[in-house]
């Protein structure tokens, strides 16, 4: 949707597929970090106003370990950044809405089934309306009766995410594909309440890692860590508070507003990383190249980043007619893919219980705790990651190669 918004912006034309109904879109909660460049992007093309009113800035994150928390001042030690507490279901409302009253097409509830011509300049999509994600199959699944369609273009956006067909559309012989599944999973909970910390938690505790979020001043969003397979089921509320409160405790005393829960929700964690991220008249972006486990809200920013890279590609090829940076694409995401990659991976590694009864890595996961909130440099080093890099600091060509 972003893209189909930063084109629209150039006089470039676009049809969005969405595999989802709008209303499934709008009332899913998922993730709800922005960074300092993804709020200032969404400001600068108009898309921010509701963000601006409604959004929290924060100013640090506090990291709790050993029964104590530390803070983490994000802006004192990044010259001034911040990040925008927003829900991504939020950013994609204010998408749609801009989007449809500027005439913007967008077909719900429908997926491509194939991609053709790749290779040549005019591409094509079969597609199919009546789609569905099949969680459990990990599949897309179509209604029956519904014919498949076409759509010729110049360009594909393959935003379709891990399930999609444009991934593999690649073909296997030039694709690569690196993998790191997790132990674990996320339990997050909806709460209805006031918030308990005006800042983000995130405590690392012998039972295992928790985070305690926001939503607005009357939504609370909490996560602990729990085993990928268990079912929302077995956490009545009761259970869910008590492992809450116990992972949380600090020695001062500190309080967790408990309040109605509203919504239970398991995610499970994965890093995961394609290459290249194009094909031909292909570009992938988001999920459908790469997702990272939920420690530190990258993912959602890394698709904000792939499609402004992407924008800005199409715009010089439609106004040029020049690929310099077309043919640079792949390369310029995954120099900031693979950083943001080693941010989730550490930012998980610190703050998880990975094996029962590892007490030496349970050990090493609090010095570094420790040392990252007291070494001025070690802090500095989450604190720029976590505002998100500039994005000219992770573009631009690499000698690494
Ligand atoms: C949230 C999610 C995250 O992955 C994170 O690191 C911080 C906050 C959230 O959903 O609020």
């Amino acid at each position: 949707m972003l893209l189909s918004h930063l084109l629209h912006l150039q006089g470039i034309d676009s049809v969005v597929l969405e595999l989802r109904s709008r209303e499934d879109v709008e009332t899913t909660v998922r993730a709800g970090v922005l960074e300092d460049g993804t709020a200032t992007l969404l400001k600068e093309t108009g898309v921010g106003e509701r963000m601006e009113k409604e959004g929290a800035v924060h100013h640090g994150i506090e990291l709790r370990f050993g029964g104590g928390g530390r803070r983490i001042d994000m802006t004192g030690l990044t010259g001034g950044r911040t990040i925008t507490v927003y829900g991504q279901h939020e950013v994609v409302k204010d998408l749609y809405r801009t989007r449809l009253e500027a005439g913007g097409q967008i077909i719900f509830e429908a997926a491509a089934v194939s991609l053709h011509n790749l290779d040549i300049s005019k591409p094509k999509i079969r597609f199919r309306r009546g789609a569905e994600l099949d969680l459990d199959a990990r599949a897309v699944r179509f209604q029956g009766g519904t014919e498949e369609e076409e759509i010729t273009c110049d360009f594909v956006a393959g935003c379709d995410g891990f399930f999609g067909v444009s991934r593999l559309s690649i073909p296997e012989d030039i694709r690569r594909e690196y993998t790191r599944t997790y132990p674990f999973g996320w339990f997050g909970i909806l709460v209805e309440g006031p918030p308990s910390s005006e800042e983000l938690i995130y405590a690392l505790h012998e039972r295992g890692f928790s985070l305690v979020s926001t939503r607005s001043p009357e939504i609370q969003r909490l996560y602990f860590q729990c085993d990928p397979n268990d079912k929302t089921e077995n956490w009545p509320d009761d259970r869910i508070w008590e492992e809450l409160r116990t992972r949380l405790a600090t020695r001062d005393g500190w309080t967790l507003q408990e309040g109605n829960i509203f919504q239970k929700d398991i995610v499970g964690m994965r890093s995961f990383v394609t290459e290249p991220m194009q094909h031909g008249r292909l570009f992938l972006a988001g999920d459908a190249a790469h997702i990272v486990p939920p420690t530190g809200a990258k993912g959602m920013n890394l698709a904000v980043a792939d499609v402004r890279v992407l924008s800005r590609a199409l715009t010089e090829f439609y106004s040029t007619g020049q690929t310099i940076l077309l043919d640079a694409y792949s390369e310029t995401c995954l120099r900031r893919v693979w950083n943001a990659q080693r941010f989730s991976w550490w930012m998980t590694s610190m703050l998880h219980r990975f094996h029962d009864g590892d007490d030496y890595q349970y050990r090493l996961q609090k010095a570094e705790l420790d040392y990252v909130t007291s070494s001025r440099a070690a802090a500095t080093s989450l604190a720029e990651n976590y505002v998100g890099l500039p994005l000219h600091e992770t573009t631009g060509a690499t000698s690494a190669g």
